[in-house]
């Protein structure tokens, strides 16, 4: 049996969050994983904020699990990535795949579902994979930040997650670009090389774009649709 707690409850939540909103995110991780053990979980899709998560764990609770939505469309990239990360940190990351395969999903939907309707492709290869994995741990860490979409604005340093019942954590919700970005210089993390092409925010090699001079961050997610948002986040 574990030692750590099972959950907190909603007024505890509050209270931590209070209490965390000044902390460094190290010290936001290390109260994160003394609270609940193996019962925790980081979310990476590689991209800067969680290089930066993955590099401050490996420093404060290097047991902790990280896993990746392998939605089998990402870049090669974003693979690579992974397999720098998974050397310097000699970590394994847990792939989480979707329960159909492309081609399974092209012959239940038809081809290229997401150039037809990217939420229920997401849904498929992201939310339901999610759901899965969530159900079997009491909190995950997410490297999102207030500052990157209005949807993200009032996101905690820990918060309850009502979508996937569980306790959320977001240490760098206070960070801006540019704190994420020196961290990565200061501590040499490697990086997605996308970052360095205008890819700012980065999913599915089929729904990223670059993005142009100017534009929101994350104007070359899901670019033509009216959609913001996988489902993870909200
Ligand atoms: S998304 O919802 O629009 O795709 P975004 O790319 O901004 O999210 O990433 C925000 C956070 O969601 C990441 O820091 C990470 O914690 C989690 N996340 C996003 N995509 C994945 C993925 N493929 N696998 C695991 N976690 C992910």
């Amino acid at each position: 049996m574990s030692s750590h707690v099972s959950t907190l409850s909603k007024e505890e939540i509050t209270l931590w969050a209070y209490r965390l909103e000044h902390k460094r995110p190290e010290e936001i991780l290390a109260w994160a994983v003394e609270t609940f053990g193996d019962q925790i979980v980081l979310a990476s899709s590689f991209g800067s904020e969680d290089v930066v998560l993955i590099d401050m764990l490996h420093k404060v609770a290097p047991q902790t699990s990280v896993f990746y939505l392998d939605t089998n469309k990402h870049f090669s990239e974003t693979y690579e990535t992974r397999d720098r990360l998974a050397e310097r940190y000699g970590k394994r990351f847990i792939q989480v795949l979707p329960k159909l395969t492309l081609e399974e999903q092209a012959n239940q939907y038809g081809d290229e579902l997401w150039k037809r309707d990217p939420n229920q492709c997401c849904q498929i290869r992201k939310v339901e994979p999610l759901t899965e994995i969530l159900s079997r741990y009491r909190a995950w860490i997410t490297g999102i930040r207030r500052d990157q979409a209005p949807t993200r604005a009032n996101a905690q340093k820990i918060e309850w997650d009502n979508k996937f019942q569980l306790v959320k954590f977001n240490p760098l919700a206070s960070w801006t670009y540019e704190d994420v970005w020196s961290y990565i210089r200061a501590n040499d993390v490697p990086y997605n090389p996308l970052h360095d092409q205008y890819y700012p925010s980065i999913g599915c090699d089929v729904c990223t774009r670059q993005v142009k001079p100017g534009e929101d961050p994350r104007a070359g997610r899901w670019s033509g649709f009216a959609k913001t948002e996988c489902g993870l986040h909200k």
